[in-house]
């Protein structure tokens, strides 16, 4: 009998993680400071538990009413969040998934054939890799330039990625892991550059709401006048930080022609799969009510690690740390005594600090980490002093 045969996008290296499974093992034994936490359901914020039970008990969820957009009353939900945010939107514009990662792939498939080319930025995202492995597409990356002082666009590097196989390019605002937001500035070159090349814009707004502070510069609006045909992603997972009730949503803006044979396509997508639960739906206005209340909790932690982090770094020169202007994480430059895997296997043995090293998001620069500004204070303090100090010893 033949072995069955896989299909080659499911090639994976399955290599054992022996970071990842130490670390498991200090966990277990409450011994490990782990500065990759980004799980915000396991950082000891005070959600509105009472309310989230309630909503989550509603006698609809009884009742099976699938439209592929999406339920009414969640959409509307969306439309608010946004109009909270000074952006007036279409509810028909509006269409629901299980996450932003489901998203994507829908994306994918709606504008891309296999083969073909999706650009990503670098230092970016991890899971860009898989995603776009997962429906055949090709990922180029892009460049993200950093000037000293802030992490730019590189526009050669986009530019030169560029082949007629591109179908498109995927932005973050602000990025993960640089906290870089795009600059308002850029955006209409940006959209001129896709529409003559009929690419279309995606743009990742997970972290949106996670600024440290205003800036007059940020794109605060990338659906406004839009030439090129923009999708906005963004979920529950980060903005009400509840990556378990699995609600993403996409938001469409674009040329009418193009837009309206892509709401076509795209909602027979989303009916063949019919993926979000009606609990979530119908749960989703008091669920994004919680949002103020819980990214408040998030902000108030995420810049008084970023504090605590500076204080050390201040008596620590050897370690120097990027520009960062939101997001969940710092991106540190250690010394190049090591590269970046052995910094991270080092202070995982021997200072149970656990910590994700640089090339894991595609940093080209030499001994990069990148740390989590989610864990409780104490826990972070501790974890980076330790990195320093391991820092201090070795220099
Ligand atoms: C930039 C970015 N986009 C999307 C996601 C995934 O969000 P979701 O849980 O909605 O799939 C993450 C998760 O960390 C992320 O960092």
């Amino acid at each position: 009998m033949p072995d069955p045969r896989f299909a080659r996008r499911t090639a994976w290296e399955f290599d054992p993680d022996p970071l990842g499974s130490l670390a498991e093992r200090l966990r277990v034994r409450g011994e490990l400071y782990d500065l990759t936490e980004s799980n915000p359901t396991r950082c000891g914020f005070h959600y509105e538990d009472a309310r989230i039970r309630t909503a989550l008990a509603d006698a609809r969820n009884l009742l099976y009413a699938p439209d592929p957009r999406g339920q009414a009353s969640a959409r509307a939900a969306v439309q608010a969040y946004y109009q909270a945010r000074r952006i007036d939107l279409d509810p028909g514009r509006i269409w629901l998934t299980a996450s932003t990662s489901e998203a994507y792939s829908h994306l994918f498939r709606l504008l891309a054939d296999a083969g073909e080319r999706v650009h990503a930025p670098q230092p970016g995202y991890p899971l860009f890799e898989l995603l776009a492995g997962q429906n055949d597409l090709e990922l180029a990356a892009y460049k993200l330039h950093y000037d000293g002082g802030a992490w730019e666009l590189d526009w050669e590097s986009l530019e030169s990625a560029w082949t007629p196989q591109s179908r498109l390019v995927l932005l973050l605002n602000p990025n993960n892991p640089t906290g870089a937001y795009l600059r308002a500035g850029e955006w209409p070159r940006l959209q001129a550059w896709a529409a003559e090349r009929g690419l279309a814009l995606v743009v990742d707004e997970v972290f949106f709401d996670y600024a440290f502070a205003p800036d007059p510069n940020r794109l605060c609006d990338c659906l406004q006048d839009a030439t090129a045909l923009t999708f906005v992603l963004s979920g529950l997972s980060k903005v009400a930080a509840l990556p378990q009730m699995k609600l993403g949503w996409i938001v469409l803006a674009g040329p009418a022609g193009a837009a309206a044979a892509a709401i076509q396509r795209l909602e027979m997508i989303l009916d063949i799969y019919l993926s979000v639960a009606a609990p979530v739906q119908n749960a989703a206005t008091e669920l994004l009510a919680t949002a103020p209340a819980i990214q408040a909790q998030i902000r108030a932690r995420t810049l008084a690690n970023l504090r605590e982090l500076d204080a050390g770094l201040s008596a620590s020169p050897e370690v120097t740390r990027f520009a960062v202007e939101g997001g969940w994480y710092a991106t540190l430059r250690l010394p190049r005594h090591h590269d970046d895997e052995t910094w991270a296997r080092r202070l995982l043995e021997q200072d149970s600090v656990y910590l994700h090293p640089g090339h894991f998001y595609g940093f080209s620069q030499e001994g990069c980490a990148v740390v989590s500004l989610l864990p409780r204070e104490p826990d972070f303090r501790e974890g980076i002093r330790r990195l320093l100090e391991r820092v201090r010893q070795a220099s």
